[in-house]
């Protein structure tokens, strides 16, 4: 039922480059991103002034890459919420705002309860769920399914990379739709979402360096994640696999933010792990990154081929990605992380596929 690999988290790992090419490819067709899903209402951002992105977990560091990206394309506020939070405080609801729910599961309550608050004071309610016929897609007045298949490890990956990926796609075809991203750049994303899949596969071929990365760090046992914009939220998503499958103590932090505290506990030895993909930010991730090897830190790094040299002769260590266009870069960015953290786990002995406390999705408050 693995299919030969010793956890079912490492075999969806490895069936990333299919998933997110099921999820991608049904949505294109003659050069366009299209989604039939969305037919019956052509207009769906009419009268629409602000998005919700609500979820829990790792759909919400989902949310918090749709929320730079999003705000980007579209021109209008969007705020990402973890769904918990949503409904007891004061989200400005109505008409005007578009809710979009992100879940695996489908069923995971307080994302639920988000949507109900959502509809019942009157915003439209699209949701972007794994699971066909499940409570969140029942509910919601637009569903987009991401087709990644049953996954069982509690820790998600391929959800998470699927999601991703269908987020920036509906981003990317509302800018279209509103005439907001020129016929160039929506060409070239066009043409990148076709050959995703490959580059996946290409992050994926590197499993010696992080077995190797993670064989060097595993005893720390407290570690840090930094990023800028969208690697910020990448990190979250870093940090949240780490410290749920292996037990290290782990922190996420915008780069810039560092300073205003989190510095202190920077000591030698301690470990970082730096993101510095995102190009428009990368020279301040390296100032970052001098600034805590200046305290003595470890730095593993993971940047794109083009800053290989100016990042990498910084870090110890360094994961590069592919060349492709910045939006869709978390979708290649998060695969060395997902990795990190596992093989670290399966070093300490960690029983990776139901790590103690969790369930796979919580109905509960
Ligand atoms: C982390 C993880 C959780 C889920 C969260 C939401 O690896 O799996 O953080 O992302 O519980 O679950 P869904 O997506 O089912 O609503």
């Amino acid at each position: 039922e693995k299919g030969g690999y010793a956890h079912f988290m490492l075999k969806e790992i490895m069936e990333q480059p299919e998933a997110v090419r099921r999820t991608i490819q049904p949505r294109l067709a003659d050069g366009e991103i299209v989604f039939e899903e969305l037919e019956d209402e052509r207009d769906l951002m009419k009268g629409i002034s602000r998005i919700y992105l609500v979820a829990c977990g790792s759909a919400y560091h989902v949310g918090m890459i749709g929320k730079y990206a999003l705000e980007r394309l579209l021109g209008i506020p969007v705020e990402a919420c973890l769904a918990s939070e949503f409904r007891y405080s004061a989200p400005l609801l109505g008409e005007s705002a578009l809710v979009i729910v992100i879940s695996q599961s489908g069923e995971t309550l307080d994302s639920m309860a988000a949507l109900r608050e959502a509809k019942r004071r009157g915003s439209k309610v699209l949701s972007i769920v794994n699971v066909m016929g499940s409570s969140i897609a029942r509910e919601s007045d637009h569903v987009l399914y991401t087709w990644a298949g049953p996954e069982i490890a509690v820790a998600t990956t391929k959800a998470y990379t699927t999601q991703t990926v269908l987020l920036l796609m509906l981003g990317v075809y509302l800018a279209r739709r509103l005439d907001r991203i020129g016929n160039g750049e929506y060409q070239e994303i066009v043409r990148e979402l076709h050959g995703l899949h490959e580059r996946i596969g290409m992050v994926l071929k590197n499993l010696e360096l992080y077995q190797k990365t993670a064989a060097r760090y595993f005893n720390h046992d407290s570690v840090f994640y930094i990023g800028r914009n969208q690697d910020y939220a990448l990190g979250m998503e870093g940090s949240l696999k780490l410290k749920e499958i292996s037990y290290i103590h782990s922190e996420s932090y915008a780069a810039g933010e560092l300073k205003h505290g989190t510095i202190s506990l920077i000591e030698p030895g301690t470990l970082v792990v730096a993101l510095a993909a995102y190009e428009p930010l990368v020279e301040k991730m390296r100032s970052n990154i001098v600034e805590v090897r200046s305290r003595g830190a470890e730095v593993v790094a993971m940047t794109t081929e083009e800053t290989r040299d100016m990042i990498g002769s910084q870090a110890s260590e360094v994961f590069v990605i592919p060349k492709i266009h910045t939006l869709l870069q978390p979708v290649l960015g998060v695969v060395p992380l997902q990795l990190f953290a596992y093989y670290i786990a399966l070093n300490r002995g960690c029983d990776i596929d139901k790590p103690r406390n969790l369930a796979k999705s919580v109905t509960v408050e």
